[in-house]
């Protein structure tokens, strides 16, 4: 007899994530090796939470607050809602897991896009829930699609805005009309990771707002981003307070480590590093854009803090060359490759690794 594993898990594949800089230089036997994939701050994290952190490590033998209550104040005041209604996560990564467990029953229809965040499909299968998959459209989210795509046996819907792997996004029109044509009892996960480095007028601003309106609509939000704690691993969630209730049942007690808690309490007090990490993405994208015109390369505009490029050559293989070069990028699908946003420096050293790579 041997031992087996749940039916759900046979067709899952364990999550890929960006190849660590260590592994690179091991394998090639480099020195200098660039991570341009996992959409990391290129610049780090704010100084505060490393002060914060030192002065936390004095605990280390104590329990985490598990229920997060100082940085819960905080944000209720910055999002102006009540405590109540946030959850934190050990990156919005766990929030998506604890989601799917809380909601996701055998055999329920789950809505999501084609290229788009990985664990949202796997935790779907995972449940034994049922994806229901809407193609992008011009790598976009198609949310017509998506209330086409809707049944009576619809449970959830994952929407990612603006999108990973693509960069792109939906307006707030889009959203609102989306939003008042779901049912009230479908339940719409609202995955807002790269929010902070939009720099489009028509991008929903005030998601919060929409949660007096909508009491199925799940906010998820993260400190690995532009916050730069990808390490520490915690994220938020704002929703209506019986979805937080539940939340509470399914999360482990103590999910969030007090490093963590401390650092993002304090990266939340330092809007001037938020300001310049917007700054350098903003300007690191203008300068891609440019390279990748010059190049005659196609990509889709983004609004994160990555850019989704078609290198006309199977990504992989440019993946590849560009790792033996130090360069480390995503392959995503056929000839795109995603590639995300570093300093002005890295930035300029992908584009003569690319261009040499690309014989161009
Ligand atoms: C769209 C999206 N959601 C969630 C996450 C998870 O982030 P974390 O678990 O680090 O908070 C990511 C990470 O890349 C992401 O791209």
């Amino acid at each position: 007899m041997s031992i087996t594993f749940r039916e759900e898990l046979k067709d899952l594949t364990p999550y890929q994530p960006g190849k660590p800089i260590d592994d690179v230089k091991r394998e090639y036997g480099i020195s200098d090796v660039i991570k341009l994939a996992s959409n990391e701050n290129p610049l780090g994290c704010s100084p505060k939470c490393i002060e914060a952190i030192k002065k936390a490590a004095d605990s280390l033998a104590i329990y985490p607050d598990g229920n997060c209550t100082l940085l819960k104040e905080s944000l209720s005041k910055k999002l102006n809602v009540t405590p109540k209604q946030i959850a934190l996560s050990s990156g919005s990564d766990e929030m998506v897991d604890i989601l799917a467990k809380t909601f996701i029953s055998k055999d329920d229809e789950v809505i999501l896009s084609s290229v788009t965040f990985p664990r949202y499909i796997s935790t779907t299968k995972m449940m034994g829930g049922k994806p229901v998959i809407v193609p992008l459209e011009k790598w976009t989210y198609n949310l017509d699609g998506m209330l086409k795509a809707l049944s009576d046996d619809t449970k959830l819907i994952w929407l990612c805005n603006p999108n990973n792997p693509t960069g792109t996004m939906f307006t707030e029109e889009k959203l609102l009309n989306f939003l008042s044509k779901v049912p009230k009892d479908v339940i719409v996960v609202y995955d807002e990771a790269y929010n902070e480095y939009v720099t489009s007028d028509e991008y929903p601003k005030n998601s919060i707002e929409l949660l007096k309106k909508y009491d199925n609509l799940i906010i998820l939000r993260t400190f690995s981003k532009i916050y730069g704690l990808a390490s520490l691993r915690i994220g938020y969630t704002i929703a209506n307070e019986e979805v937080i209730q539940n939340i509470d049942k399914v999360r482990a007690a103590f999910n969030v480590n007090s490093l963590a808690q401390a650092a993002a309490l304090a990266a939340l007090n330092d809007e001037e590093f938020i300001k310049k990490s917007y700054e350098t993405n903003k300007e690191g994208k203008k300068y891609l854009y440019e390279e990748f015109n010059k190049l005659g390369l196609e990509y889709a505009q983004s609004e994160t803090n990555h850019i989704f490029v078609n290198v006309e050559k199977d990504a992989n293989e440019v993946y590849v060359e560009l790792q033996k070069r130090g360069m480390i990028i995503r392959p995503i699908i056929d000839t795109w490759i995603r590639v995300s946003i570093g300093t002005s420096e890295q930035n300029a050293i992908f584009i003569k690794l690319l261009k040499e790579v690309l014989n161009k």
